[in-house]
């Protein structure tokens, strides 16, 4: 691990030599002039421990990514709400070495939603694809924010039937139900939502999701994916040529890191700076 002078925040995780945070947190800091450097740190599953008892308190604060976000949580001091009904944390502030855990992956798609597609969840209905890490931390900030309606469609169901019972438990309010990625139930859920989104790996690697039913979804609904890479999956494309309004992932990226940088330091950062950084550096 490196020596605590050369950077106050960072990002935690195993692999993290490709994250992108570093640039972008570090160009939006010295608009900011704010003398703080933000580096990224390897710290493997069996060391996280120790880290959060030692350097983890000596930093301002950091983010943590895959494989740490579910597994840091009983490790910190408090939880902050949301972060405890996602039951994980992507941003952590130290405070006098007490360390807070922060959740801004969900919060950070709906400002991307909000600022960068003009949507408002506020009433509408939505149609999740996937039931991993992700869809848990977008579900719950739409059910915070007020959907009419949430469907979570995933290929095995089992995961999609787990993920809507955790979410019922914490959105009592809000409309929630699972499917498959066929059928009925999945083509009425489509003809009814407003905003379909890809929180699956689908896309990554750029493969498409092979006889997605477009012909369902509601004319005009919005479609978004959470894959950053490439900026216009297949997913986005297909929703293109089926005249779709699209959302693409980079956004998230973007104002998850926003939110962090804002909980460090009580400031807001240049968005526009941080997401041109980010596509520079993709
Ligand atoms: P994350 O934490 O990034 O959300 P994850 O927890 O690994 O990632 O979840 C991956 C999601 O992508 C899951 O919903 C997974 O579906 P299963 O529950 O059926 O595994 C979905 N997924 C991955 N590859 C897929 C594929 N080829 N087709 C459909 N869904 C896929």
């Amino acid at each position: 691990m490196p020596p605590r002078s050369r950077f106050q925040l960072a990002v935690i995780g195993d692999p993290v030599s490709h994250s992108l945070s570093p640039e972008m947190q570090n160009a939006a800091l010295k608009k900011l002039k704010l003398p703080l450097r933000y580096g990224a740190i390897r710290v493997r599953p069996q060391e996280l421990k120790s880290f959060v008892k030692g350097l983890g308190r000596r930093l301002m604060g950091f983010n943590v990514t895959i494989p740490h976000k579910v597994a840091i949580v009983p490790l910190l001091d408090r939880i902050a709400f949301e972060a405890k009904l996602i039951g994980a944390v992507n941003t952590v502030l130290s405070r006098n070495g007490f360390l807070v855990g922060f959740n801004t992956d969900g919060a950070g798609y709906l400002m991307s939603l909000l600022n960068d597609a003009k949507f408002q969840p506020r009433g509408k209905q939505v149609t999740l694809l996937g039931a991993g890490g992700a869809a848990r931390a977008i579900g719950t900030a739409l059910g915070l924010n007020q959907v009419r309606s949430l469907t979570i469609a995933n290929r095995t169901q089992e995961n999609a039937a787990r993920l809507t019972k955790d979410l019922i438990r914490n959105l009592p309010k809000i409309s929630i139900h699972s499917c498959g990625l066929t059928g009925k139930a999945f083509a009425s859920a489509l003809k009814n939502s407003h905003l379909l989104i890809n929180t699956t790996s689908i896309g990554l690697h750029a493969t498409a999701f092979p006889d997605f039913p477009w012909k369902s979804l509601k004319k005009g609904a919005l479609v978004s994916d959470i894959v950053y890479h490439p900026r216009m999956t297949p997913f986005l494309k297909a929703a293109k040529k089926y005249s779709h309004p699209i959302h693409s992932g980079e956004g998230m990226l973007v104002h998850q890191g926003a939110l962090a940088l804002e909980i460090w330091t009580g400031m807001k950062p240049d968005t526009r700076l941080m997401r041109r950084v980010l596509l520079k550096n993709l």
